[in-house]
This record gives structure tokens, sequence and C-alpha cells, in this order.
């Protein structure tokens, strides 16, 4: 099949590109590389675009004729969301309806990367896709808008609630919960529990959720619609209680849980992932320890870097926008003939 992945260069959409290509799907993956590109050998039957989604036009989809779009492309969480609301807006609401409206003139099949966030505070009951939608802070929201735009404008689309992600990933994040926390039990032998650590908030590991994927891909009945894809419902201290007994039995390091304790009402809910499971023969495999000692081992190798910012979207992001500002005012740092390949 011929599939285009947009934010294909990403957290989720590097191991998605990879194991598509390797299952001898025509992959083309869209995106700007904000995070830059960590394929290393770009993998046989993968093709990178290094555009934004607000330039992707009919002529591309006459050219490419993808058969799927995975929209994962977009501000991909809180802190981002809330550091930059409208390009938060233009991003993951606006450029969901470009690309939405494309795929469907075109008749491809549509997968959006949305968040289980778009619950927020509902943290009683096992949600099933039919309970109420109500996210908190303009993240959720946009998730929640641009769900809403493609459901009612796009005739084959999936919908897939992500839990928080978790586990080693080419292109690696520290600023999600399970992968942060175990990067400071494995540096500072500690995890910060914030807000009392009574939030629940599910995680699913990224090979996982590239299996949710291809299972969708790959079952040419499945109803489309919203599923949720998760693999645990702890709550934020029992996570880390988690993480602190595997790094002591694994990983021979004693972790002090601090926990503050001042309350608020964010986010927390607990999925059901059952739909999806039933229908796809999809299933979760991978735990909360597996994420911990793949983290754990690439840190002790130092094939994971626990210091470059561009593990964390916020960091990284507020460097890009100073960095724009001053080259607006001095010209490129490199000559056209300088060697640029060291920044890779
Ligand atoms: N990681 C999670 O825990 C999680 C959970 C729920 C939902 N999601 C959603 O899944 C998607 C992927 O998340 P991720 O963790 O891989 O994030 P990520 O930040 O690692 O990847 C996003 C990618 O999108 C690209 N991008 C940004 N703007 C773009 C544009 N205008 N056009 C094309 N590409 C653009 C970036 O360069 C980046 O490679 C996001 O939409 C996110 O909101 C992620």
């Amino acid at each position: 099949m011929r599939v285009l992945v947009t934010g294909g260069a990403g957290y989720i959409g590097t191991p998605l590109c990879v194991r598509l290509s390797q299952l001898g799907h025509e992959v083309v993956c869209w995106d700007p590389g904000f995070f830059g590109y960590h394929f290393g050998e770009t993998p046989a039957g993968l093709r990178l675009v290094p555009k934004r989604v607000q330039a992707l036009c009919a002529e591309d989809f006459q050219q490419l004729r993808p058969d799927w779009v995975l929209h994962l492309s977009g501000l991909s969480n809180d802190p981002m969301a809330d550091f930059a609301p409208r390009m938060n807006w233009a991003e993951n609401m606006r450029a969901t309806e470009h690309v939405g409206a494309l795929a469907e003139a075109a008749g491809a099949a549509l997968v959006f990367a949305s968040s289980a966030s778009v619950y927020g505070f509902n943290p009683e009951l096992l949600l099933d896709e039919d309970a109420p939608v109500s996210p908190i802070g303009f993240y959720s929201e946009s998730k929640a808008a641009a769900e809403r735009w493609l459901l009612a404008r796009h005739s084959r689309c999936y919908v897939l609630r992500q839990a928080t992600v978790m586990g080693r990933s080419p292109r690696m994040r520290f600023d999600l919960l399970t992968n942060g926390m175990t990067l400071t039990a494995w540096t500072r032998r500690q995890i910060q529990i914030l807000y009392g650590g009574r939030e629940a908030r599910p995680q699913i590991h990224v090979e996982d959720l590239v299996d949710a994927y291809v299972a969708i891909l790959n079952r040419d009945a499945l109803a489309p619609g919203v599923y949720n894809v998760g693999a645990t419902n702890d709550n934020v201290t029992e996570l880390a209680s988690v993480i602190r007994e595997r790094m002591k039995s694994e990983h021979a390091r004693d972790v002090e849980l601090v926990v503050s304790d001042e309350p608020r009402k964010h986010r927390s809910y607990r999925l059901s992932w059952s739909k999806l499971a039933e229908a796809s023969g999809w299933t979760p495999r991978r735990t909360v320890a597996d994420a911990v000692d793949e983290i754990c081992a690439g840190l002790g190798d130092a094939s994971l870097s626990s210091s470059d910012p561009r593990t964390s979207n916020i960091r990284w992001m507020k460097l890009l926008a100073e960095a724009g500002v001053i080259l607006a005012r001095t010209g490129p740092v490199l000559a056209e003939d300088d060697e640029p390949s060291a920044l890779e």
C-alpha cells in the first residue's frame, strides 16, 4: 500500500515509518524535521519530503496516490500548546482540516493521532469511546476540535485516542511521563511526583502503538470511528512505583519518590481499549518495565543522551524560536559551501 505519514519524523512517526517500510509498503514521510531526522540509513521504500503539511496540495495527492494518510503532525503536548496557543490551533486544528479535506477528495483513508487527554477529568470509570469528551487546555481542545471536524467531513476516518506513549524511539522524547521519570531515576536516583500523583495516566509502549496502526491498515473491514489505544491505567504514583521497583531489581539503583501535594484538577482518566482489540485483533504486549529497561540500556551505553535539548519538545521549540529571532537579524550562520552535516 501507499502510505503518507505526516509528522513521520517524530517520536511515534519514526518507528512507524520504519515498520511500514519493512512490511513492504511505499511510505512517504512528510515532515520538515523540527527535531531532525533519526532514520539512520533511510529504509528502502521510505521517501522523505522535508516540508510542512500546509504545503501539501491536490497535485501531491495525485502524484503520491496514497491509500492511507496517517496524520501525526502537530504540536504534541500541553507545554507547547500553552507556549504558542495560536500556533497550536494552526497546527493541530487548521492543518488537520487541510490534510483531512485533501485526503477525502483523493479517496484516501485517514488515521488521526489524537489524544486520550480529550477525556479531561473523569477518573472514576473505565472510559470507552462513548464516554463524554471534556478537554482541558489548548492542546486537548485542539485535538477534540480536529476529531469533530474529521468525523463530520471524512468518510473513512479512524480517530486514535492515544494514551501517553513510552519507550525508546530513534527520535527520543524525555518529556513524556514514563520516559521522563525513568531519566531522573537513572540520573538523579529520584522521581518527582507533582500534584499528589493521584491523576490516572494511561500509558502505551511506542512499538505497541505502531502495532495498532499496522492492525488498522491490515483490517479492511474495520469500521471507521473512534478507537482508544492504551496498555496501562496506573495513576502517576503507581507508575512511579513500578519504575522504582524495576530500577532496584534490574538496574541496581535505589530511587526516592518525592511527592509534592499542591492540588489541581487536571486530566485524569482510565481507558478501555477493548473496542480496537476486539475489532482488529491488536493487543498491547509491552510493559512499563520494558520501557524502563530499554531506556536504561540506552543511557548506560550512551546511545541515548540525557542532555540533548531535542528530547524535550518545549525546550527545543523555545530554542528554535529564539534562534529564529537572532537569525532574522544576522542572516545564516553557515556559508553556502560550509558543510552542515555535523548538525544532523
Ligand atoms: N507522544 C505521545 O505521548 C502522544 C500521545 C497522544 C497523542 N500524541 C499525538 O501523536 C502525534 C505524534 O506525537 P509524537 O510524540 O511523535 O510527537 P513529535 O513532536 O515527536 O512529532 C511530531 C512531528 O511532527 C512534525 N511537524 C510539526 N509540524 C509539522 C507540520 N506543520 N507539517 C509536517 N510535520 C510537522 C515535527 O517535525 C515532528 O517530527 C502528535 O499529533 C501528538 O499530539 C502523542
